[in-house]
């Protein structure tokens, strides 16, 4: 289980995390949603140690994650996969480096281990004739389906995905899709996706929490977010429908 307690995260000049409190519950997929600019970024982020939160907790199985050292961090990433909204493969590797790159850092494999499992992922997302491409090579699209075999070879018990469907085609995105769902029913995996996309949503959440302010603002299972009366229906179905029929109706 992720617990985060009264985190605060501030760049210079600019409060971006404000009391921030969640659990995200074990084996479950929780989906966290909230304008562009929020902090959910900047929250997964913490949550790997990449940024520092000035206050708060946040705890990995029991283990502290904000304040430790830099060794501690690394065991405690072990566990974590996450695919950033940026896609962020390494320019200079080869796909076959970026994807293996997680079991060279983290795990004692050997390499025909390291290499089944690489074309393994590969094909899974359908990007295994491109094995010794540069990412130069790709386009956005493939790239981040490359990142997403990346965050899952070391069959994480955490993932964290920030928008792992931002720019694909329907098609490409459908197998991201089901390879999450796979995942979620296959290991006992725990999910963190921060996503605008409400099919996406719909699909794998169990749980989903509205980020507000720098804060969860409101936190429901699925069917009770969904309902017309909750925050989050309203953050995702009511204002978009009230912003158009408001632009609609000037021309
Ligand atoms: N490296 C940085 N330096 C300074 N400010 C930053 C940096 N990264 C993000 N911010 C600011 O922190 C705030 C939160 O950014 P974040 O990337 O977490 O937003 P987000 O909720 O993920 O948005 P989106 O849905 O568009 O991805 C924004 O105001 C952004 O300008
Ligand atoms: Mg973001």
């Amino acid at each position: 289980m992720i617990r985060a307690r009264g985190v605060c995260f501030s760049f210079p000049g600019r409060a971006v995390l404000q009391d921030l409190t969640i659990d995200i519950e074990e084996s479950l997929t929780t989906v966290i949603v909230g304008r562009s600019g929020i902090g959910k970024s900047v929250f997964l982020k913490c949550i790997t140690g990449l940024l520092r939160p000035q206050a708060g907790s946040i705890t990995i199985d029991g283990e502290e994650v904000v304040g430790s050292p830099r060794a501690q961090l690394r065991t405690i990433r072990r566990r974590i996969g996450m695919l950033f909204q940026e896609g962020a493969l390494f320019d200079s590797m080869s796909v076959y480096e970026n994807v293996a790159f997680p079991l060279v850092y983290h795990w004692a494999a050997t390499g025909k281990e390291i290499d089944r499992r690489v074309r393994a992922y590969l094909d899974l997302v359908g990007m295994l004739e491109y094995v010794h491409a540069m990412p130069q090579e790709l386009s956005g699209g493939m790239k981040r389906k490359v990142a997403v075999a990346r965050a899952m070879i070391l069959e994480p018990r955490y993932l964290l995905y920030d928008e792992p469907t931002a720019g694909l085609d329907p098609e490409s995105a459908a197998v991201v899709e089901s390879m999450m769902r796979r995942l979620q029913r296959e290991g006992a995996i725990t999910s963190l996706v921060v996503t605008h996309d409400i099919d996406l949503t719909r699909y794998i959440a169990d749980r989903i929490a509205l980020m507000e302010e720098g804060r969860i603002s409101a936190h429901a299972g699925r069917e009770d977010a969904f309902q017309e009366s909750s925050a989050i229906y309203e953050h995702f179905i009511k204002n978009r429908e009230r912003i158009r029929s408001e632009n609609g109706s000037q021309t």
